[in-house]
């Protein structure tokens, strides 16, 4: 049967495919900083070159930032179920270098301290590791069987971590060439180590960033200090305002559209062998901070939330200055669950905001990027081919599990593309994507490359 052989190959060749992932890894393809616009580049030239090597008809898309990558290839034919596949090829900063133990492009291969073996690296788990499984299930089936069960189409993008500010104009002008019936997107984490996971739903994000000015300059603080008004008071007081005793957000209308949760999604959750106190304790905490009534898992999956994200003003500087600011200000995050609508988040943080200034402040306000929550079905076919495929490779079978991050393209794909998603990832907790000294587990990146083998296997029999 040709999936055996396929699988059979993935195994053989899982040195090469680690080879060629620290070849990607090794290009610092960092997106938000113009200096390394070439290296963007590069990596995603090296990626189209991989798969038109593949027999993919590939190419470099150009966009006002860094370019696009699209794929196809025919597969078993026009009958077949059609996927899109997506990954990004950009990575974060490195930044601070002197936390790494490792040079961050120079992947390698180390045992963790549980004795698991780990490839390291910028972008190794997020999302160079988890996009090349995809690409080496293709690689593995085309060496084994001359085609791929279904037709792919692969769309990398270099702006992932920096706001895909390409991203729409993009999907508007290629909505026929990214027609697919499916997308699936590898972004994502297991349960843990022996549990895959399908997210099943995404928080929407709306960012924004607030600046109070009050006097025309700094001012000493002992001249003026008592009639001057302070913004840093005025910010802080207004953040602090935005929620009650409770932990709920105070802003007018923000839980218009928050739904309970679902009793059956509720019951998914709740068999779920999760703990609070381990959940907590990983990141050196022990007592729940949100809403006041409700599971951690609720708080982080199907809650909204206000984060102020950073905080500025005045003088930080080393030893004391006495000053009272011109200005201050805030970069703030609405995390959005169910309907909420993020224009109507945004309008009313930003009237909340105007609402409190006192006499002499004014206000500015800058947008950083907008979108809503993702709720997949549950029920769809295409989900129980999903949870066949990971059982039949993980020792435990898949769950369903809700996300606290967001990715906004995959809102993107279903309002311009009119497809669904199906969010499959094979990254841990503790991967510390972001961080220094990121890595992605070798179980990880090889039965990833098996589950993508599998998935495929079963769709191009039973559709997508
Ligand atoms: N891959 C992450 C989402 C993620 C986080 C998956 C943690 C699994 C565990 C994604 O790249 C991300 O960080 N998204 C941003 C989006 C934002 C900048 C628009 C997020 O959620 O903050």
């Amino acid at each position: 049967m040709s999936l055996e052989r396929v699988l059979a190959c993935l195994d053989a060749n899982l040195d090469q495919s680690v080879e060629r992932l620290k070849d990607l890894i090794r290009i610092p393809s960092i997106s938000t900083d113009p200096a390394y616009a070439d290296a963007c580049r590069k990596a995603a030239q090296w990626l189209a070159d991989d798969l038109s090597g593949l027999g993919f008809s590939a190419s470099l898309r150009d966009t006002p930032g860094h370019p696009m990558v699209v794929a196809h290839h025919d597969g078993a034919g026009p009958d077949a179920p059609h996927v899109l596949f997506y990954g990004h090829y950009d990575v974060q900063p490195v930044d601070p270098l002197e936390l790494w133990t490792s040079d961050p492009f120079e992947a390698t291969v180390v045992t963790g301290p549980d004795g698991s073996r780990r490839i390291t690296g910028r972008g190794s788990a997020d999302d160079k590791g988890q996009l090349m499984t995809f690409v080496e299930a293709c690689r593995a089936f085309i060496a084994e069987t001359g085609t791929l069960p279904c037709r792919v189409t692969i769309f990398l993008e270099g702006e992932e971590e920096s706001g895909s500010p390409s991203l729409i104009p993009f999907l508007d002008a290629h909505r026929d060439e990214l027609a697919a019936d499916i997308a699936l997107v590898c972004d994502t984490n297991m349960w843990d180590r022996d549990t895959p996971a399908i997210a099943t739903g995404l928080r929407g994000l709306v960012g924004e960033e607030v600046i109070i000015h009050a006097a025309s300059m700094d001012l000493h603080s002992g001249y003026y200090g008592g009639a001057a008004a302070n913004p840093i008071h005025v910010l802080a007081r207004i953040l602090a305002d935005l929620h009650d005793a409770d932990g709920r957000v105070t802003l007018p209308g923000f839980y218009d559209g928050v739904a309970e949760l679902p009793d059956e999604v509720r019951n998914l959750w709740n068999a779920l062998d999760f703990s609070e106190a381990d959940f907590l304790g990983t990141a050196g905490l022990s007592v729940p901070a949100g809403e006041k009534g409700r599971s951690v898992l609720e708080q982080v999956w199907a809650r909204p939330t206000a984060e102020v994200n950073g905080i500025e003003g005045g003088y930080t500087g080393k030893g004391f200055k006495t000053v009272i600011a011109a200005q201050a200000r805030a970069k703030v995050s609405f995390r959005l669950v169910f309907d909420q609508d993020p224009a109507a988040v945004r309008a009313s943080f930003r009237a909340f905001v105007t609402e409190r200034l006192p006499a002499d402040c004014r206000v500015e306000f800058h947008e950083h990027g907008g979108s809503g929550a993702i709720q997949l079905p549950f029920d769809s076919p295409v989900l129980a081919t999903a949870r066949q495929a990971l059982g039949d490779e993980w020792p435990k079978p898949a769950v369903m599990i809700g996300m606290g991050g967001s990715i906004p393209v995959v809102g993107e794909f279903k309002r311009r593309l009119g497809v669904s998603s199906l969010l499959i990832g094979f990254g841990l907790g503790d991967d510390r994507i972001h961080s220094p000294n990121e890595k992605y587990e070798m179980t990880s990146f090889h039965k990833g490359q098996r589950s993508w083998a599998r998935l495929l296997d079963l769709m191009g029999r039973q559709g997508a």
